[in-house]
């Protein structure tokens, strides 16, 4: 991997009003060690703006009421906003159908369901399964179980050290006939990293695997459209997008959805119950059994209209802009190794960086003491790390309320970082 990247140095015009969007954030007012707060943490979470705080706020103080049992108002009002919710996630993945819309609570729960609803009846002894090596663990080790399960064989797509790139030139081989399922991140969460989904999910329909798109990192950063992707499933979080934390997504084709098993059993998925038989309502409630994060979803609707307001390209294109500023300036920073592709266009806003022989706690620990949260360590994905033969790395991520005063600082902070490992 590169230590000086070609980032862009030209100053591009401003992709949105960051300054005004700060204004959205109460935390961003805050201060850490008594430092003017700066927020790099976005590949773990994102923060929420106060919009969303008041949408999930209002449905405890106004509404209160379990949703689809109750024949009152304030139940009925909860159940349209839960699922108004759904037809705005939908909207925003340019999903055909909102029933392809099941809420889980999370991107983790969402891979699981469809190991346990699909992969479990669908696959056996002599089948592949077919992972990146950059997988976050959400998306590698329930596959890595199902395989131990099944007899399954789970292969790899592998990264280039070097390039920072996957190697696609055994794709044919990896992705053959007897290849089941292809689940492939659409953005790396250690380097942001945007692989050749199209290529990769091209040559799995062609030999009839399902495929899984996991998008934790991507749909809160760029324009998706699941109809141009051709993803038979999609997994992705609302935390990560200004939503609340609890909630997450599976998009999947109708079709498949239909074929698959609950996962959860319980009230609320159901048609009919008699002692010897029940009937399971239609997707996507067969899914959702139980009470869900009724706030939480609500919450995650006003995050969706949030972000649509604003706009997903010119989010990505801010982004873009402080990845090529901040990749700039830890060029000039001696000892600094930055990891991923030289070519930002195929990247989102996440910087993953080491410093000197410091370990990235250390590292971590003299940012915390000026105000910075980012990310260290292994950032649940071990095989990647492993790749790229190195104990971890410190990672800046990127959203839409920073801005190039945040790189500053980082850069301010790693500089004191350099001077005390030198
Ligand atoms: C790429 C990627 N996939 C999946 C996940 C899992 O998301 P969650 O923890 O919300 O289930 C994450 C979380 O960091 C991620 O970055």
């Amino acid at each position: 991997m590169n230590t000086k990247q070609s980032a862009a140095t030209a100053v591009a015009a401003p992709a949105m009003d960051v300054e005004r969007v700060r204004q959205d954030f109460p935390i961003l007012k805050r201060t850490m060690r008594g430092k003017p707060f700066v927020y790099l943490d976005n590949g773990a979470t994102a923060l929420k703006p106060q919009a969303v705080i008041d949408e999930e706020m209002r449905y405890y103080s106004e509404l209160g009421a379990n949703i689809h049992r109750g024949v009152y108002e304030f139940s009925e009002t909860a159940s349209a906003l839960y699922d108004g919710a759904r037809d705005k996630v939908a909207r925003l993945i340019g999903a055909p159908n909102p029933r392809q819309v099941v809420f889980t609570k999370s991107a983790t729960e969402s891979v699981n369901l469809i190991v346990y609803g699909w992969a479990l009846k669908n696959i056996g002894q002599g089948d592949e399964i077919c992972v990146t090596e950059i997988e976050h663990h959400a998306n590698f080790v329930p596959w890595q179980a199902l395989a131990e399960r099944t007899g399954a064989r789970l292969r790899f797509l592998p990264l280039v050290p070097e390039t920072g790139l996957l190697d696609l030139s055994n794709l044919n081989d990896l992705i053959n006939e007897r290849t089941k399922i292809v689940a492939v991140t659409a953005m790396s969460n250690v380097t942001g990293y945007m692989p050749p989904v199209e290529t990769i999910l091209e040559r799995a329909k062609a030999v009839g695997a399902v495929t899984v798109v996991d998008g934790a990192q991507w749909v809160s950063h760029a324009s998706v459209d699941v109809e141009a992707l051709q993803a038979d499933f999609l997994v992705f979080s609302a935390h990560k997008m200004c939503g609340p934390t609890g909630v997450g997504v599976l998009y999947g084709r109708e079709q498949l959805l239909e074929e698959m098993d609950p996962f959860l059993y319980g009230g609320d998925m159901v048609l009919r119950v008699r002692t010897d038989k029940t009937v399971f309502k239609e997707i996507p409630d067969k899914f959702e059994a139980g009470t869900p994060n009724i706030a939480g979803v609500i919450g995650f609707g006003r995050a969706v209209d949030y972000l649509l307001d604003i706009g997903m390209d010119a989010i990505h294109a801010h982004e873009q802009q402080l990845l090529a500023y901040a990749l700039e300036q830890m060029s000039g920073i001696d000892g600094v190794t930055c990891y991923g592709p030289t070519d930002l266009n195929v990247r989102g806003g996440i910087l993953s960086f080491n410093v000197g022989d410091a370990h990235p706690h250390d590292t971590g620990s003299i940012l915390d003491e000026d105000g910075i949260a980012v990310r260290t360590g292994l950032h649940c994905a071990h095989p990647f790390m492993c790749a790229l033969g190195i104990p971890g790395t410190t990672r800046a991520s990127f959203y839409l309320y920073n801005n190039r005063e945040d790189i500053d600082r980082l850069v301010q902070s790693v500089r004191r970082v350099q001077e005390i490992f030198a």
